[in-house]
């Protein structure tokens, strides 16, 4: 059973008022009401109520102004802000005054619920207000000197605390999953488990398995049971990565989860309640695959209550050389290799098309190839070895090995890196930026190898 809080509501619009506080009685709460910040900061002066929830909108005196005041006056009472959708600012602003948490507009009345259980539940309430405004950016080594980077992660950490989805964007390697890992650790579920699913690794029907599970026998080749991932990150939080490539009848029931926050196994008797925070990535514009009929624009709603876009490492030149030197520190370890100054601006010219994965890669295999400890730029293997070269690719690695044929730089890098590695194809490969068959058929092009 659910303790009984009394619960101050403040909206000026009556239909809100009544509406919420219809849900908040049948949850047995008792309901205080004020139409704006100053009849409840009267109310505050009188009653101890355990919980506020306020309008951000509102004549007399705005949600943020009533939220300075109380956390002023009181700073242990929990506030919850209403947002309009859309305004992401003024929640991460909430978020950043002390709010508890926001909701927002249009809501239903088990999202209420739940964010209402959660605020007035001292345990629960206990953890999340713990000290983790502070960025934990730098335990996950996460480099940037890009300001509207840097305004991206301030944003994640200032709505970890909050149990909204998250969607984030950004194209492949620029970091994703590091944003994802911020927010858990930022957030109030951080000592809970972090569980990621690649969306686009798996057909319908095993994704649909993994994600939610299956009981024995439920189909064939169900030999026992399995617990699924929504279930494994119960108490913490799910990466759903590249969720566009979800197939429509999954989105059905993935939208099912995030309202009812309950997951039905595959062959299960009944639903199983979760308790997880739920963020997931995509690469591609996923507007456009709703517009297409592509993702269905109901759970791309529930989903991107937060949406945060990661740019591009060509949109921010500046950490190339951070990044750079950053990396070729990590796998240099004991042995320092030198920058120049021509390196760095061949390297600032790249088009990086493959983010910072790309860059990381690029710096494992210099340092690797490099023999003595100035690394240059022929070191970094530019574009030169993608299976299909981009076009802006293949000019750069021309650049770079010029003087070669991009086919003869090609052997002698595939070479070289083959001796680096004591001829061990899976890592040559990797470091390489190629798959292990591609290098295989490279090779046997060569006549050096027919393996
Ligand atoms: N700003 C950064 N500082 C340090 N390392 C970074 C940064 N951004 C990305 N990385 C590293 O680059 C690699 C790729 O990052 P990540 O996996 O987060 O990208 P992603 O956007 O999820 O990629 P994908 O779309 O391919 O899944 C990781 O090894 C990560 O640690
Ligand atoms: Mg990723």
């Amino acid at each position: 059973m659910q303790e009984r809080a009394q619960i101050l509501v403040v909206d000026d619009e009556q239909q809100m008022q009544t509406a919420m506080e219809a849900v908040l009685a049948r949850m047995g709460h008792a309901v205080l009401k004020a139409e704006n910040g100053k009849q409840a900061l009267e109310i505050l002066e009188r009653a101890k109520p355990d919980l506020v929830i306020s309008d951000m909108r509102m004549p007399v005196m705005t949600g943020s102004e009533l939220l300075a005041k109380i956390r002023e006056g009181q700073p242990q009472l929990p506030v919850v802000m209403i947002t309009a959708y859309g305004t992401i600012e003024q929640a991460v602003e909430a978020m950043r005054n002390g709010a508890f948490d926001f909701i927002t507009k249009p809501f239903s009345a088990e999202e209420l619920e739940r964010v209402v259980t959660r605020a007035i539940n001292p345990v629960k309430r206990a953890t999340a207000t713990r000290e983790i405004k502070e960025a934990k950016r730098d335990s996950l080594a996460i480099v940037t000197s890009d300001a509207a980077f840097k305004r991206v992660l301030e944003i994640a950490v200032s709505v970890a605390q909050s149990s909204a989805s998250v969607l984030i964007q950004g194209e492949s390697g620029t970091g994703k999953e590091l944003i994802a890992r911020l927010i858990h650790t930022s957030s109030a579920q951080a000592t809970g488990p972090f569980v990621a699913v690649n969306c686009a690794a798996l057909p319908e029907n095993l994704l649909e398995s993994e994600l939610f599970g299956h009981e024995k026998g439920s189909f064939t080749g169900a030999v026992g049971t399995k617990i699924g991932k929504f279930e494994q990150a119960n108490g913490g939080t799910i990466l759903l990565d590249e969720i566009s490539e979800m197939e429509l009848p999954l989105q059905a029931k993935l939208l099912r989860v995030l309202q009812e926050r309950e997951v039905d196994r595959i062959g299960g008797q009944k639903p199983i309640p979760v308790d997880v925070r739920v963020v997931a990535t995509t690469n591609r514009d996923i507007r456009q695959s709703v517009a297409k009929g592509d993702f269905r624009e109901d759970l791309y709603y529930r989903l991107n209550v937060i949406p945060l876009y990661v740019p591009p490492l060509r949109d921010r030149r500046g950490d190339v050389q951070l990044l750079l030197e950053h990396f070729v520190r990590t796998f240099a370890g004991g042995n320092p290799r030198k920058i120049t100054p021509e390196l760095l601006n061949e390297l600032k010219g790249y088009p990086w098309p493959g983010n910072v994965r790309e860059l990381q890669n690029a710096c494992e295999r210099a340092v690797l190839l490099a023999q003595g400890d100035k690394l240059e730029a022929q070191h970094f293997l530019l574009g030169a070895l993608r299976d299909a070269p981009g076009e802006e690719g293949g000019s750069d690695a021309l650049r770079l090995h010029s003087g070669l044929s991009v086919a003869e730089a090609e052997r002698r890098l595939i070479f070289e890196t083959l001796r680096a590695t004591n001829n061990n194809k899976t890592k040559a490969a990797e470091l390489l930026g190629i798959s292990i068959r591609t290098l295989r058929n490279k090779l046997h092009e060569y006549g050096g190898d027919s393996a």
